[in-house]
């Protein structure tokens, strides 16, 4: 696996849109799981636009985000249900029946894992995962540790991923758990991409690609799936060396 480095964070955000819009003409009723965060947010405003400028529907996708923050009602302006009404499924024309985030006001969110992984696997599996990565390596909220034949469930977050995304609540920590899908949900899909922009993810990155694959560094695992793709900027790249490929495409 050798990653692709864009010069920038635009044009390795065009390049996802691309992955993602190639992906829907091919296959029109594809199912998605996506991220939430910084990184994608180039890529959706990507994909709203060729939705506006060429009608690039998403109306027979199935969506299904990669996780929430657990005891967030799906209102909370921090949560990823409000996150994603903004910046991606509410400037689209997504089929809310097709839209899945998990809810992590559940009373029971155990069922709700269990819920949501059974909607997975009813859905034919996952065609494209789009992945963002932590400062630690992590995907989704899987933090490092994370079994690889995990599903979805709760997690406790790293108290660096809370503080990181302290800046979603007012300067307060983020909560202390998620819900998840799990690792082996990830590498169950058909295809993965993980983006990775700036220069505070390039020792992950460099883990992740040319370290031990170990479930320490998360996203270590993917080295192991048949079909997956780094996107990254030249900032996130900086530590890799020789082992990434200018422009070639995923
Ligand atoms: C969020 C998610 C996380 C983020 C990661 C990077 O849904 O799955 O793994 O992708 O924390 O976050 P940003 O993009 O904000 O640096």
């Amino acid at each position: 696996m050798r990653p692709r480095v864009l010069p920038d964070y635009e044009t390795m955000s065009t390049a996802a849109a691309d992955v993602v819009a190639s992906k829907l003409r091919e296959k029109p009723h594809a199912v998605f799981m996506i991220p939430t965060g910084t990184t994608p947010l180039g890529m959706y405003r990507g994909l709203a636009a060729r939705h506006e400028r060429e009608g690039l529907s998403f109306a027979r996708a199935t969506f299904f985000n990669l996780d929430e923050y657990l005891g967030l009602p799906p209102d909370h302006p921090a949560s990823y249900h409000v996150y994603m009404q903004e910046n991606f499924y509410g400037r689209v024309d997504v089929d809310p029946e097709r839209v899945h985030v998990p809810d992590g006001s559940a009373p029971d969110p155990e069922a709700e894992c269990e819920q949501y992984e059974r909607a997975i696997r009813v859905s034919g599996g996952v065609d494209l995962c789009v992945l963002g990565i932590g400062r630690n390596g992590h995907i989704g909220f899987n933090e490092p540790g994370a079994p690889f034949d995990s599903r979805t469930r709760v997690v406790r977050l790293a108290e660096t991923t809370r503080r990181v995304n302290a800046t979603d609540f007012e300067g307060e920590r983020a909560p202390e758990r998620a819900i998840s899908v799990g690792m082996r949900t990830i590498s169950d899909s058909r295809k993965v991409l993980l983006l990775a922009s700036g220069a505070n993810k390039a020792r992950a990155v460099a883990a992740a690609v040319g370290g031990e694959v170990s479930e320490e560094v998360p996203a270590s695992a993917l080295r192991r799936h048949p079909n997956v793709s780094f996107l990254l900027d030249r900032d996130a790249a900086s530590a890799l060396g020789d082992s990434a490929s200018e422009g070639e495409p995923p």
